[in-house]
Parts: C-alpha cells; structure tokens; sequence
C-alpha cells in the first residue's frame, strides 16, 4: 500500500471513531451529543477525562522508553485516563500527544492542551500589573488576542489566565500577575482579557479557552506569604474579592481554577461554599472547575483530607471538576463512586463540562485542528506582535516624579545608563514567560542607543550584578552582596555623563510566583550604587523594573526624574526609551498604592474611616507615631509632560430616587504645551450603610486624549450597580443616603460634590 493510501486510511478511521463518539451534525444539540458520548464512557473513562497530567517531559521531544513516570503518562494517553494536559508545547509536541489520544485510546478523545500564556506566549508583553497601569482596555485586550494566537498556533487550546486576584500586599510576589488593588479596576480588565484570549468563538482556530484563577481569596494570603492561609471577612470576600470573579464569568470565561489558599478553614479545592453554591449555583457557571497543581493532594497537608482518597471525595463533591496533577481522581474516583461517596451523576456533570469545553473549541470536529505548522512558524512572534508590545510598553509606563529633566534630548548631550537591569536582555521578559526566547528583550540600553541621533554619546556600565546564582523559575536567586568591583567604572561613567539614565529593581525572577519578601527596598547592593552615583551626578532618571510596588522614598527624592516600567516585556527598551525621549507622552495610572515602607501593608486607598481617623491632638486614633498612613503615591497615580485640570463638576440631581441613573460631568482641559492622554478618575463614597463603605470607591474611567490647550466634556453615569455594595451574606442592596462623588487624575486629589439618594 502506498503511503498516500496508508494516510487515507488512517485520517478515516480516526474521524470515523470519532463521528461515532459525537457526531457533528449541527441539528443536534451539544447536550444530546455529551450525553450519548457519556452512555459509551466505563467509568475508567470518565475518570480519565477529569485527569490532567503534566507534560513538560513532552515539550522538548520524545519521552525516554525507560523513564517509568514518563510511561505512565504515555499510557495513560492510550488507556484514556488522561483528559488533559498541562506544559506540552508546539505542533509537533501536541500533535504527537494528541495522536495517541486519538488513535490508540478506546473511544479517541481529544485531548486538551493548556499551558500558562500568562503575559504572551513567545512575544511578551508587560506583565499583568503593568499593563493594568496602561488602564488601557483595548489595548489589554488586544495583548490577550495576540497571546492567544501565538499559543494556539503553538498547539494549545486553553490558558490559565487571567489571574484575577485582588493584590493589595507587594509582598505577595504574585501580585505581578493581576491588575492590582482595585475591584472596578480588576473587573473590567478580566473582561477584556477574557475577551482577548476567548474571541468571539472558541472554535475559532485562533481562540483559546481562558481561565478565571485563584477561586478565591488567594491575593489576601496573610502577610503577603505565599501558598498561606487567608483570613478575611465576607464582606471583602463580597465586595473585593469576588467582584472580578463574576466580571469574568458573567463575560463567558471557560474555565475557572481554585487556589491553593484555605478560606474560613476549608481550602478552596474543597469548599462547597465558594465553588457550588457562589460559583456554580449563584452565578450559573456551567463551565469547567480546575484545581491548582497539586490543590486536591494539598488538601491534606491543609489538614482538611485524611488521606488522598478523602481528598478526591472532598473536592469533587465541593465542585471540583479538573484533577491537576495530584492523581487523586485517577486513583480514587472509580472507588469512590462504588462505594457510594460521590455519585455517578456528579461524576457525569464533571466530565460533561470536560466534554463540552472540547465541543466548543470544536476538537471533536478536528483534533489536530490547531495543529498547523505553518501557522506556527508564521504567527509566532509575528513583526506586528512585536510592534503591539512596544506600544504597551510605554503605555504601561507610569511617571513618578519629573522636575523637567524629562523628556530627554536625544542630540548634545553624554547619557550614562547604568545599573544592574540597564542591559538587561531577560528581566523584561518578566516571570510567567512561557515560551518566550531567553535574553531576547530589547534592554534598555538598546532602546536609548536607538533613540538617540549619536550612539557614541551613549556610555554603559553596569555598576553591579543583581544576583550571584544562575536564575531561573523554580531557582531562588541568590542576591549579591559583595560583588563592587563594577562600582568604579560605574561612577566614572556618570562623572562623564550630563544625564544617568539609572535602571534598577528587580530580576524577573524576583517576583512571581513563590517570591514573596519581606524587605521591598532596592535589594542586593542597588542602594549603594544609586548613592555612590548620585555623588558624582545629580542628574538622576531613576527607571525602576520591578513585578511590584517597592520601597523608594528616599531614591525618589534624590532623582530628578522617576519613571515606573515594570518587567515591560519583550520591546521593553524601545518602549521605555520612547517614553524617556518624549516620543510618547507618558499616560500610565498606578493600579497599586506605593507605601512608604513595609509596616504600612496592606495598604489600599480603598481603605475605611475607622473609628478614630483623626488627626487628633493626641496619639489615641488610628495612625503610626513613625510613618505616614497615606501611600506614597497613591492608587491611580501618574505623571504626564503635560499637565490636566479637573473644573466644573456638576451632578444632574442632587437628590435622585433608588433606580436613577446619576450623571456626572465634568471638564478637562489639557493645561500644558504638549498632547496628552489622561485617565480621568471617578470616584464616590457611601457615607452610612448597613455595612461600612470604604472612603472612596473607583466606578468609573476614561482615558482621554487632548491636544495642548484642547478642553473636553467628560461625563460618567452612576447606575444602581456603581451604588450597591454586597452584605456580608453576599445580598446586593442599595441603600438610601448621602453619597460623596469625586473626579480626579487620581484617587488622592479629586473635586467632591454629594448628593442624597432617595427612596
Ligand atoms: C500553580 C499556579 O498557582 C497556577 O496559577 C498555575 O496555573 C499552575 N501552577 C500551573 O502551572
């Protein structure tokens, strides 16, 4: 038989077996479809589908015949107790996985691919953090499409992102992975990512499956330690934490993953509260639950689970769909249902919304459907990707102080760049870095070198290392200390320079996940090397790469200029640069507070009055005696080359009824001599309610452009939603009263008006 005959016969029994298994007749339902499917499932099989194994071993090339665990996950493909995989990338690897799925197993179900696409999948863009200080929504969705097509043209069906943690502790590493501090904030940005990632149709061969994570709580991991327990009340969990949750369900995210942490001492993997009554009941989630790597098996560490098997009963009866590799299921499941201890239609809800999610991505139509080589070696890291991370850099951006130093000339004058991140090829490429090449971002140093009219103009050094040990993602960083033999070079570079453009803060690898610290000022010997700049020049462009808030007070009032880039991803030189040079006017808003110093955390300007707000003429209400309270720069700050004026703020109805909408306006007007964007901030407090409001609320935002002298109308409208606040038992009420309203370039300096909402 020819080779061309051996392939029609192949390709036809595969799609036969399949078009047994569901057909693709579009006159019969999903439903109708999983169903028959499930009649023909043992319960082996069902098991399978709710497994999912890693398969790192898988992304390189062939598995070793010898390696007994890379065995029995291949086995596991052909017996069909594998329904899922994490970590296997590229075509090639997916393909070959897939294909014994398909043609070896039983019944040939597809498998589903997925992989952290956390920030990019080859092209990075900035990290999440970062490209919340955009407060740019197009632009994060746009980032999430892009993600998307790369990691689909690498194989892949389904991301676990967004992470939609609410981060108010920069100590917890992974706040680098969400959008910050704020519940609006984050909620309207999970949507967009949502949207990015997903598309308007998962079969679409470019659209993968997104995932809402950690269900829930896991930002408020106690003293910002992560994997810790969490210990809130239900009114945060209600109104702050939740929040993003329901934004992303409500936009149709696929999946949903739970966490690591414990709430109200059940862990999340098993908490019949969080994952069926809020997420499955409550909000009508017909999607897939996944747990955390190894959550279910944790479960007994928590000291929740006596054992794995009563594990794999707590967390499939609490919600649990997906077993990510603790083997909980596989092991147990099958016992479990004979026994009584989960039922079989628990079971067959778990796997149809397995089966369901891979109707929808339309592998059961095509299983090598996002198996295109071409497409792979054509769309990743695609030149208009690249332009699209270069576009998010600078709008990710945030300016902290500027005396006027900035923008930089780019002719007539010696620019020293110097520091530990200066040229820096990896740490732009931030933490959840898939498959991004290492060492290829644009430095800083290669940004300004191709800003400027004269490279000769430009001198480098590096001043010292950040770290001694070889980097990496499950490697601690060992800091360095004691390495200065860089420093003289360093300041004879700055006694030649008019300007030093100074880069320091953090590897990449000092955030993310598993990175929590406790000290958040420069570490290693950053510090010193600023001072001992800072003695031969005065001239200080402090840019600061970091996954987090840190402690920078005092490096801000030695600067001249300070500018916030984040890990800004793979076009982090170039984006940064523009920003340095005035090539774009800097428009981006801090999406978390920067405190003062570490004793102040957690700390949110969405705080409450407390008590005793003071000031008051003695030390009895609530203050430090050695700091301030407020941040050091505030939620929703940032700096532009121009500057904008907020005047004329009105409210349509000074008394509306409950149901009214409200109508706030307000003008802005572009003050300065340059063009410029501005997100224009809306604030408001509830004054009394039956369960205490914070002292200011964002509801609303614009990011508006506006030529130099140019004045805009800007109006919000506060619906019921913008007014209510959940109780403690998770009821939305609204109340009557007195309402305080601000607009403002931040959430700090605002214009105030009230009103009084009436029956
Ligand atoms: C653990 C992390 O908490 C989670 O966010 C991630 O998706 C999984 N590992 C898989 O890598």
């Amino acid at each position: 038989m020819n080779f061309f005959l051996i392939n029609i016969i192949k390709f036809l029994a595969i799609f036969s077996s399949i078009s047994i298994l569901i057909s693709c007749d579009k006159n019969i339902s999903d439903e109708e479809k999983v169903n028959s499917l499930l009649e023909k499932m043992t319960l082996a099989e069902k098991v399978g589908q709710l497994n999912q194994f890693n398969g790192g071993w898988y992304s390189t090339g062939p598995i070793s015949s010898d390696n007994e665990y890379n065995n029995k996950r291949v086995n596991g493909l052909r017996n069909g107790s594998v329904g899922s995989m994490l970590n296997v990338t590229s075509v090639e690897a997916t393909k070959e996985a897939q294909r014994i799925a398909v043609e070896e197993s039983r019944l040939g179900i597809p498998l589903l691919f997925a992989y952290d696409v956390i920030h990019g999948f080859q092209t990075m863009f900035p990290i999440p953090l970062g490209e919340a200080a955009s407060w740019d929504l197009e632009m994060i969705e746009r980032n999430a499409r892009i993600a998307a097509i790369e990691a689909s043209a690498a194989g892949l069906h389904w991301t676990f992102a967004p992470m939609v943690d609410i981060g108010r502790d920069p100590r917890f590493g992974r706040v680098m992975e969400g959008a910050g501090e704020d519940p609006f904030l984050g909620s309207v940005v999970a949507k967009a990512r949502v949207r990015g990632f997903q598309g308007e149709d998962l079969s679409e061969k470019d659209t993968i499956a997104a995932t809402a994570k950690h269900f829930a709580g896991y930002g408020f991991v106690e003293a910002g330690r992560d994997y810790n327990t969490v210990d809130v009340s239900n009114s945060t969990l209600w109104n702050v934490i939740l929040p993003p949750f329901k934004a992303a369900a409500e936009e149709g995210v696929a999946t949903f993953m739970n966490a690591f942490n414990d709430f109200d001492g059940v862990p999340a993997t098993g908490s019949h509260f969080l994952q069926n009554d809020i997420l499955k009941n409550r909000w009508n989630f017909n999607g897939v639950v996944v747990s955390d790597w190894d959550s279910i098996g944790e479960m007994e560490e928590h000291g929740y689970s006596s054992d794995l098997s009563d594990a794999a009963r707590q967390a499939i009866n609490s919600g649990n769909d997906i077993d990510m590799e603790s083997a909980a299921y596989l092991d147990h499941l099958e016992d479990l249902i004979n026994t009584g201890q989960v039922t079989e239609s628990r079971l067959n809800d778990a796997v149809s919304r397995v089966l369901h999610l891979k109707l929808k991505l339309g592998l059961f139509e095509d299983p090598y459907h996002y198996s295109d080589l071409k497409r792979e070696k054509k769309m990743i890291g695609h030149l208009d990707h690249l332009n699209a991370a270069r576009d998010s850099a600078r709008k990710s951006a945030v300016l902290l102080k500027n005396d006027g130093i900035l923008p930089l000339s780019k002719n007539n004058q010696i620019i020293g760049v110097i520091g530990p991140l200066a040229n820096d090829k990896d740490s732009p490429l931030g933490n959840w870095r898939a498959r991004a090449i290492p060492n290829s971002a644009v430095s800083l140093l290669e940004g300004v070198n191709a800003a400027v009219k004269n490279s000769e103009n430009v001198i480098y050094s590096q001043g010292a290392s950040l770290g001694i040990s070889s980097r990496g993602f499950a490697i601690p960083l060992e800091l360095n200390t004691t390495d200065r033999s860089g420093f003289q070079e360093a300041i004879q570079t700055a006694q030649k320079s008019d300007v030093v453009i100074l880069c320091l803060g953090e590897d990449a690898y000092q955030s993310g996940e598993g990175r929590s610290r406790t000290k958040l000022e420069l570490s290693g010997l950053q510090k010193e090397l600023f001072y001992a700049i800072k003695e031969v020049n005065d001239n200080i462009v402090l840019v600061l790469m970091s996954g987090r808030p840190l402690v920078i007070g005092d490096l801000v009032d030695n600067s001249k200029a300070v500018l916030q880039a984040w890990h800004a991803g793979s076009e982090a030189g170039h984006g940064i640069s523009d920003v340095l040079f005035g090539d774009y006017n800097p428009s981006g808003k801090l999406p978390m507070s920067f405190p003062h110093n570490v004793g102040q955390l957690p700390l949110y300007y969405n705080q409450k009055n407390t008590g005793r707000p003071g000031p008051g003429g003695d030390v009895f209400w609530s203050h430090y005696n050695d700091s301030p309270n407020e941040a050091l720069f505030p939620f929703g700050f940032g700096l532009s080359y121009t500057t904008f004026d907020y005047s004329d703020l009105k409210i349509n109805n000074t008394t509306p009824k409950i149901g009214d909408d409200i109508l706030v306006s307000f003008n802005l007007t572009n003050a300065g001599n340059r063009e410029g964007a501005e997100v224009a901030q809306l604030y408001i407090r509830d004054r009394v309610a039956s369960n205490i409001r914070p002292l200011k609320e964002l509801k609303g935002f614009k990011k508006i452009r506006l030529e130099p002298g140019e004045s805009k109308l800007v109006t919000f409208t506060l619906n019921q939603e913008s007014l209510g606040f959940y109780s403690s038992n998770g009821e939305f009420l609204v109340e009557s009263g007195d309402f305080d309203v601000f607009v403002g370039g931040n959430s700090k300096e605002t214009l105030k008006m009230s009103f009084k909402l009436e029956d």
